[in-house]
Order: structure tokens, then sequence, then C-alpha cells
């Protein structure tokens, strides 16, 4: 009984060894499916991403703009964020074509997602192997978790939170663009896509533990602070379905970018609804 008290959560007692057990893991259940799904759906979301960010081309149509290309901060953009003929001039000639605007800004987005508490048990499990599941013993082994470079960077999630914010405020400020057709106000399905992608990306950012913490992680009493509270309690039903708001957010941007692509291709037609 003492023995049981002093030893870990196995149910063995202090001092005593580890059952010998021949097997990698005795876990019966098909386990490897989520690993092997978040495998196949974040690699196709990475070889997507990139294709499209090098595309340079299709990625507006008026008043739509892709996720992928906002801010577009080039003078030559065709939905120039800081005006027209405002931004930067392109790079030097042997890299036009190489460096598309969407490359200039996707790191903002692109490191708040890889740093992500969620996404990283995520890609650990399913691209690193570290482990594979609960139960399931590491691929390599010498596992020093987050101690060290350059994984020890990834506890600055707390400030790229911020700058998600940022990215946010762009894209809602092109999906309120997206009311002004040429002909003046209205509505069509790319404006609804463009919005969803916003609603989708804001549960996401304002669902992140980052963003819970900033609400009330600082605060020792909370019947001292009611509207912290408020915003920590909300924050905290938002942060249980973060999972979900992550993958939800990933194909939406994927699905926006994809629809305006296809529209600016003139490969479908936007349906103008109002
Ligand atoms: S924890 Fe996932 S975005 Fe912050």
């Amino acid at each position: 009984m003492i023995g049981a008290s002093l030893g870990d959560r196995s149910g063995r007692g202090a001092g005593e060894a580890r059952a010998p057990i021949a097997a990698p893991h005795l876990r019966q259940d098909p386990w490897w499916v989520l690993p092997l799904t978040v495998f196949v759906v974040f690699t196709a979301f990475i070889v997507y991403a990139t294709w499209a960010a090098f595309q340079n081309a299709h990625y507006y149509v008026d008043p739509y703009l892709s996720p992928f290309y906002s801010p577009c901060v080039y003078a030559r953009c065709l939905h120039p964020t800081l005006g027209p003929g405002r931004g930067l001039p392109e790079l030097a000639v042997p890299l036009i074509g190489i460096v598309s605007p969407a490359i200039l800004i996707l790191w903002g987005p692109g490191i708040f997602r890889l740093t992500c508490y969620y996404y990283r048990k995520a890609y650990y499990r399913s691209f690193w192997l570290a482990p594979p599941a609960c139960g399931v013993r590491d691929a390599a082994s010498g596992y020093t978790g987050e101690t060290r470079f350059p994984l020890i960077l990834q506890a600055f999630h707390r400030y790229t939170w911020y700058l998600a914010l940022i990215f946010l405020g762009f894209l809602a400020w092109d999906a309120l663009l997206a009311f002004r057709f040429p002909d003046g106000f209205g509505i069509g399905v790319g404006t609804l896509v463009m919005w969803v992608n916003v609603l989708l990306l804001g549960l996401y950012t304002f669902s992140c533990h980052s963003c819970r913490h900033i609400c009330g992680g600082h605060v020792d009493v909370f019947s001292r602070a009611p509207s912290r509270y408020g915003l920590w309690y909300l924050v905290s039903r938002l942060n249980e379905r973060h999972p979900a708001f992550a993958w939800l957010s990933l194909f939406s941007v994927a699905l926006t970018d994809l629809y305006i692509r296809l529209v600016s291709a003139g490969m479908i037609h936007d349906v103008r609804i109002l």
C-alpha cells in the first residue's frame, strides 16, 4: 500500500521494475488513423498553399482578394492594400515571378499556426512520431521536448497572437470591400465565402490559449475583475473547441483562395445574390 502510494500512474510501486513487455505497445485500436489523417491533410494544405503563393496570378477578381495575398503589399498588386501605386516595388528582375506578394506575408499567419499549442501536438505526433499516439512509444529515442533550440522558440506563440490579430484585421477589411462591386453595393457568393473565412479565422484566433491567458491569466481574484472574468469565461468556452476551429479555418483559407482563383481564371462564375 505504501509502495503503491509512492509509485507512478502505471500502478507500479516505487522501486518496482517495469513489466517485461515485448510488444512496442499494447493498443489494439486503430490509433494510427488520426496521425495519418493529420499528416495527409497538413501536407496537402502546405503543398496547395505553396503552389498558390508562387502563382502570383488569379488572386484577385473584383471585389474579392485571396486570403493568401492579404495584405497585398506590392505596388503592382491587382488589389494594392496600401493604395494604387503605393506598395513596394517588386524585387530584382530575376526574382520576379518567384517572389510573389504572398511569399512576403505568409510567414506571419504561418508562424502563428506553426507555434499553436494544438497544432504542435498534432504535428509532433503525425510528422515526428514523438509520440505517434498515447501509449505508443516515440519513433526516435532521446526525446528532449521543447527545452532546447529550436523548439524552445515555440514559447513565442503568445507574441504571434498579436501578429495574427493584424492579419485578421486585414482580412476583415477585405471582406468589407467584398460588398463593393464595380456597379455599387452587392453581395455575391464570394462575399459570403470571404465572411465565413473571417468568422472561422476569428474563432480560431480568439479561442487561442494565449488569448485566454491575456484575458484572465494575470487576474488573481476574478470577483474583483468582473469584466476580465467575463472575457476569460467567453474565451474559455471557445477554447474548448480550439482544435475544431484550427482545422475549419485551415480549410476555409484554402477553399476561399480556391474559389477566388477559379472565378478569376474564368473556370466558374460568381453568383450575385444581391
Ligand atoms: S494555441 Fe492555437 S492558436 Fe494559440
